[in-house]
């Protein structure tokens, strides 16, 4: 037990995953898990971020579950409203198909299609102005790690988007710390290394904001069944950001099941 009054979110990144079949064949096999062992909205939050063209059929399929499934968009594009921006999607439009999360700064976004602060920062405005809520990523890289930096990284990361968010709109961010080296690599920060970060960001964010103590914040970086628990009992993770084990229902069950048992 941790202790902590936070809900605790368990959030699903597909990625660029899986065909059409597969998609619907997990959301079905998910559903079924949670009709048999009910997992209830107060003992953990549950969400999906599938692919952007499969937003609104996942969405759709999600409606009978037995507790609220939330789809959250992987990404938004730094330009708001509408107009001629060819294959780009605005918070506006997320929103208008009732798309209520978005994630931003995940670091392969970062790293590989160069969301830099700048866009970073652009992709906030645009979410809070259209009343979008954030999962916000941050985390190190190995070589940043290696070399003491972590905290330093990761607290500017937070930092650098402080200045963007107004004081009521904290309640609509949540926090997902990520190492690089952690993620899609099977080696999972100790659930030690994980706390000390994640109560450095606790610590940043208080000095934020009066909200700080009530801020989410999730571990993510090959979180599977073996290492959910352990993590979930640490008092400053309020969740998981799930990549490869949220592709199979069982093991992304196993893990809403271990953070709505520990809190
Ligand atoms: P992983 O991905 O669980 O496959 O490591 C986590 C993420 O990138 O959100």
């Amino acid at each position: 037990m941790s202790g902590s009054t936070i809900i605790p979110w368990v959030v699903g990144n597909w990625k660029m995953n899986p065909m059409q079949a597969n998609s619907q064949q997990l959301i079905q096999d998910l559903k079924q898990q949670l009709k048999q062992n009910p997992i209830s909205e107060q003992q953990c939050r549950i969400g999906i971020a599938p692919i952007s063209i499969a937003l609104l059929s996942v969405q759709q399929q999600l409606l009978d579950a037995s507790c609220e499934i939330l789809s959250v968009a992987q990404d938004l594009s730094r330009i708001a409203g509408t107009g001629a921006y060819t294959g780009e999607v605005s918070a506006e439009l997320l929103k208008d198909s009732h798309i209520d999360y978005v994630l931003i700064g995940h670091s392969e976004r970062r790293e590989i299609f160069g969301d830099n602060v700048n866009v970073i920062q652009e992709k906030v405005k645009n979410a809070l102005n259209a009343e979008m809520k954030i999962i916000y990523c941050v985390g190190e890289s190995l070589e940043q790690r290696e070399a003491g930096q972590a905290e330093q990284v990761v607290l500017q990361q937070i930092c650098d988007i402080a200045a963007l968010v107004k004081a009521e709109q904290w309640n609509n961010i949540i926090v997902a710390y990520e190492p690089i080296w952690a993620i899609g690599t099977g080696k999972t920060a100790s659930p030690e290394d994980a706390q000390t970060m994640h109560a450095k960001i606790r610590e940043g964010l208080s000095q934020i904001t009066p909200l700080g103590a009530e801020i989410a914040i999730l571990y993510g970086g090959s979180v599977k069944p073996e290492n959910a628990a352990e993590l979930a009992a640490c008092a400053d993770i309020n969740g998981a950001l799930v990549g490869g084990a949220s592709l199979n229902a069982e093991s992304f069950y196993q893990i809403a099941q271990a953070f709505a048992k520990s809190k």
